[in-house]
């Protein structure tokens, strides 16, 4: 497994591999990989001859309060983890070598990038855009590989795509979950014990959510309801917001059909956390 520091060598080990015939799959990250990232690696692996995974904790999509500095960093058990599933490269970048200096240039997506988690945490999708257009273009993949946890990143990431006209397809792999259903995420770590139980309410509220729509309903406002209702029992769980939205555009719907996303985003302690699902 080969380590790469610099756009320029991803860019050649790109173009050599994809003239010897393979198709390139690119997995990004920000490290501190668990199995929900390991699942796109699968994909990945199954779909594509040569597969690169970039792990850069990307500092523009943090705001100024939040936990760019802590971000969880477990290099040695990430190189491990991606060597045994036979990953061909990681793109492993100085935060300078994707910033250069007095670099001033963003892809904004305007609409959509302050929508859901937008909202809550502006300038974020921002950030996340610009990363992923600065490594699409460094990677040049023929396909990049996102999970539907973050799903409202999936929607602004898919009209940027289609806007700037980069030539990859998107692949959305589905939630892996703990045993006991918590949607995993790098920053479960952050959790305490007992925040450990308590995050499980937005797993509840989802699955609370499905079963209502499995029974026939599709009234956006009875299913937020049903799932502010699960809340309501776990009071110090703090709700960021529960939404119903067209997942192509993020904007709210009054009817849920299939292919809306119902998602929440929810506060356990110190800790945002989100779960979501696509109505059937
Ligand atoms: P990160 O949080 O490291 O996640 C990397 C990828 O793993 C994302 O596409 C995310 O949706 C996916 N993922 C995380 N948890 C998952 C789970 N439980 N099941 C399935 N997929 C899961 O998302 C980012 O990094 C960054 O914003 C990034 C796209 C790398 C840009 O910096």
């Amino acid at each position: 497994m080969r380590i790469i520091q610099t756009i320029a060598e991803l860019r050649q080990w790109s173009r050599e591999a994809r003239r010897a015939g393979n198709l390139i799959g690119l997995v990004p990250t920000m490290g501190a990989l668990h199995a929900g990232h390991l699942s796109l690696v699968h994909a990945a692996k199954a779909q594509c001859g040569r597969v690169a995974v970039s792990i850069f904790v990307n500092p523009t999509q943090f705001g100024p309060t939040e936990d760019l500095a802590k971000y969880p960093r477990t290099w040695d058990a990430d190189c491990a983890a991606l060597e045994a599933e036979g990953v061909d490269v990681v793109f492993a970048p100085v935060p300078e070598e994707i910033y250069r200096p007095g670099s001033s240039t963003f892809v904004e997506v305007e609409g959509l990038g302050s929508r859901l988690d937008g909202q809550s945490r502006p300038g974020h999708f921002r950030g996340v855009a610009t990363v992923v257009a600065k490594l699409l273009i460094a990677a040049e993949p023929d396909r990049a590989y996102f999970g539907q946890k973050d799903a409202a990143q999936v929607a602004v990431l898919r009209r940027m795509v289609a806007d700037l006209g980069l030539p990859v397809e998107l692949k959305i792999c589905p939630i892996v979950r703990e045993p006991d259903g918590l949607a995993m995420s790098s920053r479960n770590r952050y959790l305490s014990a007992e925040e450990r139980q308590r995050a499980l309410v937005l797993r509840q509220a989802i699955d609370a959510v499905a079963a209502s729509i499995a029974g026939g309903e599709r009234d956006s406002e009875v299913l937020k309801a049903v799932a502010r209702a699960n809340f309501a029992d776990q009071p110090s769980v703090q709700i960021d917001y529960i939404a119903a939205v067209d997942w192509a555009t993020l904007l709210p719907v009054a009817i849920v059909a299939p292919g809306t996303l119902f998602a929440v985003a929810a506060w356990v302690g110190e800790t945002r956390l989100l779960d979501n699902f696509i109505a059937p």
